[in-house]
């Protein structure tokens, strides 16, 4: 293993996968890395292979082709799933689905207590993990009654309970309201900048990719683009192209620089563009 290899959280090498064993290649010879402590948003159309990409990175999908390496282990090692999917966490869309007990503690403890953990431990672990994904004030509470959001940052506190390394979500915030993705966001910020969780987030929302430390752009099963979301939303035409949005801070900081208002490229946050605007017209 060599010395990049070793920072990386999950590398995938050469990536092939189908569905179907004649079938089209549904990811087409990828190669991606995802660093330690890193928040990547994958971006992509609908079918492109996103999700398919992120059932790679805790072995419930395995490759027909290449490799996928999770901190120095090969997914296709059957002695290694355990501990693959203890590192990689997976958070889905819909948190109904994911949501088992009748009370939210319940439900966060609900996989350690199938391991077998002590009860003990379980306590601390759980009330570690409802304390940092914001639900701690729930935990009484019956899951069927909290808000979209909330159900999801309960989905979240059980998988972080399992102590991951790495948090995959694939589309967690599809189903919420503008609110509670907002909070759900913040809460995943908060796992990766202050407990060094790494974070890979499948989005169709720019502004969620916007707050990435890096953004992966897939097409037809094939990376497209890579870089900061100022270098990826700065070349709008191309993100167009692959049939998908620009924050619209972009989009409108894009339309004023042709019609020569003098802005900075790579503008991507609201705020920021609000406070160039202030100061262009003050
Ligand atoms: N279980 C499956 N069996 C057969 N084909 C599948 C299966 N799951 C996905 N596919 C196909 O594989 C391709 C990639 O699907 P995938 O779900 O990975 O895309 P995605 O980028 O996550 O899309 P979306 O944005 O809609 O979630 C699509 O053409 C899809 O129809
Ligand atoms: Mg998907």
């Amino acid at each position: 293993m060599n010395n990049e290899t070793e920072k990386e959280m999950i590398t995938a090498h050469d990536l092939v996968f189908r569905y179907n064993e004649d079938g089209r290649p549904v990811l087409n010879h990828v190669s991606m890395g995802i660093k330690k402590g890193e928040l990547v948003a994958v971006l992509g159309a609908n079918g492109c292979g996103k999700s398919t990409l992120a059932k790679h990175f805790n072995a419930i999908l395995l490759p027909a082709g290449g490799t996928v390496i999770v901190e120095g282990m090969d997914t296709a090692d059957e002695d290694k799933l355990y501990d693959i999917r203890q590192k990689v966490g997976m958070v889905f869309q819909n948190p109904d689905n994911q949501i088992v007990a009748t009370i939210v503690e319940e439900d966060v403890a609900f996989a350690l207590e199938n391991l077998g953990v002590p009860p003990q431990e379980i306590r601390t672990r759980i009330d570690e993990a409802m304390e940092m994904s914001g639900i701690f004030k729930h935990r009484h509470k019956a899951p069927h009654n909290l808000s979209g959001g909330q159900k999801q940052r309960v989905a979240i506190a059980g998988v972080i309970a399992m102590r991951p390394d790495c948090l995959v979500m694939d589309e967690s915030t599809a189903m919420l309201d503008p609110r509670g993705r907002e909070r759900v966001m913040k809460t995943v910020r908060k796992l990766n900048q202050d407990f060094g969780i790494t974070v890979v987030m499948i989005t169709h929302y720019m502004e969620e990719a916007a707050q990435a430390d890096r953004v992966i752009v897939m097409g037809g099963g094939e990376i497209k683009m890579e870089g900061t979301p100022q270098e990826i939303f700065s070349q709008v035409e191309q993100v167009k192209a692959l049939r998908l949005d620009v924050p619209q801070a972009s989009e409108l900081c894009l339309e004023l620089t042709k019609a020569g208002v003098p802005l900075p490229r790579g503008v991507i946050t609201t705020e920021e563009c609000a406070r160039l605007l202030y100061q262009l017209l003050a």
